[in-house]
Formats: structure tokens, sequence, C-alpha cells
């Protein structure tokens, strides 16, 4: 389950113990650093959106790493890229190991995915997002081997309910006690891949809902996790850097996600080893201070996209802390003479 727990100081007064925990406990990435980050990933969207629909996602991928890039040199943090995006099929990418960030400031580790969905933004499809995660430096887990994890992902009821080691309509059953539903009410989601056809059948076959995405599993993830969204379930072999973003958002949240790492690619059979281990969200990036922020770039169940009327472009954002449990969605308005071209 996403952990919260933060280090009180022994024998303070109300007043100390509240202005501790309002300022992250004993963490150091303060709430500046989100704000910071917003501006980034909202960098990305705005400078992406010219490409939606236009049928290029390098292009689009390209605008949006070209503006994080440029905008994360400006934050003050000593943040190393874990997670950069884009080795599984050649796209523009912030490089694992590149170090950004005045260098001044929290040490921290970054997840990077400057588009999820970048096929999504290109066909003009709802869902994409641009999104960035950081947590303490040596918290996150390097999975730039493993391109693929199969990921279980639903809302803290799922805790010590689902796992990966059940079939899936097993844990669809045992989701669906656990949350007093009918197995009939219970949507899960899942890629819409050739890898998912037995998967899909075994869904359908135990009654649950099936909700087919083309791409973009970090925003099903993410719905998966929240207990006030109609999806209860994202399932499937999906990608690993998604998989760490969307274990930063699950930590905040207070869902459950379990991964196993697949070394090679994503149209296995079977697990290349069927006893390998499973991992949590706390696993893939430990401690108690994460943070997740994605801006919309196209309109989708998550958030609004990127938005231009007359000379205002706005924005929708979710700031999500996994050190005070919060999830902050935020409208920002640019003005176009004063944004940055
Ligand atoms: P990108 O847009 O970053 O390429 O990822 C889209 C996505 O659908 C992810 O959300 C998902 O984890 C991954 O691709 C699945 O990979 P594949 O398309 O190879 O099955």
């Amino acid at each position: 389950m996403g952990s919260t727990a933060i280090t009180q100081p022994t024998g303070s007064s109300d007043t100390d113990r509240l202005r501790h925990l309002w300022a992250g406990g004993s963490s150091r990435l303060g709430r500046n650093i989100a704000l910071e980050l917003v501006h980034a990933t909202e960098a990305a969207a705005i400078a992406a959106e010219p490409w939606i629909g236009g049928g290029d996602k390098n292009a689009a991928d390209a605008a949006a790493v070209d503006a994080l890039r440029a905008y994360l040199s400006t934050v003050d943090i000593a943040g190393r890229i874990v997670i950069g995006e884009g080795e599984k099929d050649a796209a523009p990418m912030l490089y694992n190991g590149e170090l950004v960030g005045t260098g001044q400031g929290p040490r921290v580790d970054i997840a990077v995915d400057p588009i999820d969905g970048t096929s999504l933004a290109a066909a003009g499809l709802p869902n994409a997002l641009c999104v960035i995660a950081v947590s303490g430096r040596d918290t996150m887990l390097d999975a730039s081997a493993t391109f693929y994890m199969d990921k279980i992902v639903t809302d803290g009821a799922g805790y010590g309910v689902v796992n990966l080691d059940k079939s899936p309509a097993d844990n669809i059953r045992a989701l669906a006690e656990a949350k007093r539903k009918p197995v009939g009410q219970l949507q899960v989601a899942v890629l819409d891949r050739p890898r998912h056809g037995s998967l899909i059948k075994e869904i359908r076959a135990s009654g649950a809902i099936t909700l087919l995405i083309p791409d973009g599993d970090v925003a099903a993830g993410i719905n998966a996790a929240r207990d006030d969204s109609p999806i209860d379930m994202a399932i499937g072999v999906g990608g690993s850097p998604e998989g760490i973003l969307t274990a930063c958002a699950v930590k905040a949240l207070g869902g459950y996600m379990q991964v196993r790492l697949h070394p090679f690619d994503a149209e296995y059979a079977e697990p290349a080893d069927s006893a390998s281990r499973i991992w949590e969200a706390d696993d893939l990036v430990r401690g108690t201070n994460a943070l997740f922020i994605a801006t919309g770039l196209t309109d989708g169940d998550l958030l609004r996209g990127v938005q231009r009327n007359g000379n205002t472009i706005r924005t929708e954002s979710l700031i999500l802390s996994s050190a005070t449990g919060t999830m902050r969605r935020l409208q920002s308005d640019h003005f176009t003479e004063r944004y940055p071209a």
C-alpha cells in the first residue's frame, strides 16, 4: 500500500506537529518544487499541442522533450534522470543518468514521460499526458534494463486481495468481493494489444467489464488507484517507465500495485522466469516522499487537454504528493503574448 508515514518530532506541541507535517514531515521536497515541476509539464504540453492530430508522434515527443529539458534546467534541484522514457522505441528522450536542474537544492531521482500516449497525441485521441515524478536520490528503481512490466493496479481495497500469482479471474472475483460489488460491475482496463488476447478473453469470461485502451496505461493506472473513479483495476503488460511513474502516483493515492519485470519484449507467451519477483509500489519507489505531476495534452478521463482560446492557453494538471497524501488539480491560464515561444 502507498505508505504515507511521516516521522514526527517527539514531545512537540500541536502547533509544532502541524507545522512539521505541513512542511512535508522530515522530507526535503518542498511545495515550491511541486509547483516548479508543474511548470515543466505545462511547458511540455504547450510545446507539443501544435502536433496534436498531426500524425507525427516523434515530432510531438521531441517538442515535449525539448521544453521539459529546457524548463528543468532552471529548477533548483540536483536531479538525476532514472527513468528517461524513449529507449523502447528509439523516440527522443531525456536519457537515463542525465543530470538536470541547477544542481542547487534537493538531490532527487526523476522519472519522465514527456508524453505518455505519443500515438494518441499524434492521432488526436484522448488521454495523452505529459508526466514527471521525483523522489529522494537513490529511491527509484532503475528499471532501464526491462522495457516491460506485468502490472496490476487497484485502489486500496486491493491490498492483500489481488496478487499477480493469482489468475486474472481470481483477482477480479477477489476484488469484487472486497469492494462488495457484483463482478459484472467491475471495470477492468487493459491495453489493446495482441499479447493480451487470452487475458482479455479471461476478463470477459469472468463477467467483468473490459475497457480496452489503445495506449496510455499511466492514466489507466491512476484511475484504477483512485477510489472515486469508475475504473476498478488496470492489468496487463505495459512499459516499465510508465510502471515507475504509476508507482509514484499510487503511493500518493493510497492505491495498490504489483509488477513483475520483463527483461525482453512484450510479446512473450509466458514470463521468462515465472518465479520472478513481485514488486509493490513501495519497492519500485522507496520512502515516503514522491511527487507525481501530470499535465493533460489531449482531453481525457483524468485531465482536460491543452485548450487555446484567443490569447489564452489553458492547461490542467495533477499534483500528487505521497508525503502529504494529496491530489491537487491546477488549472492555469497562460497568456500567449507573455508565454515564451
Ligand atoms: P509512449 O507514448 O510513451 O510511447 O507510451 C504509450 C504506451 O501505451 C504506454 O502507456 C504503455 O505503458 C506502453 O506504451 C505499452 O507499450 P507498447 O505500445 O509497446 O505495447
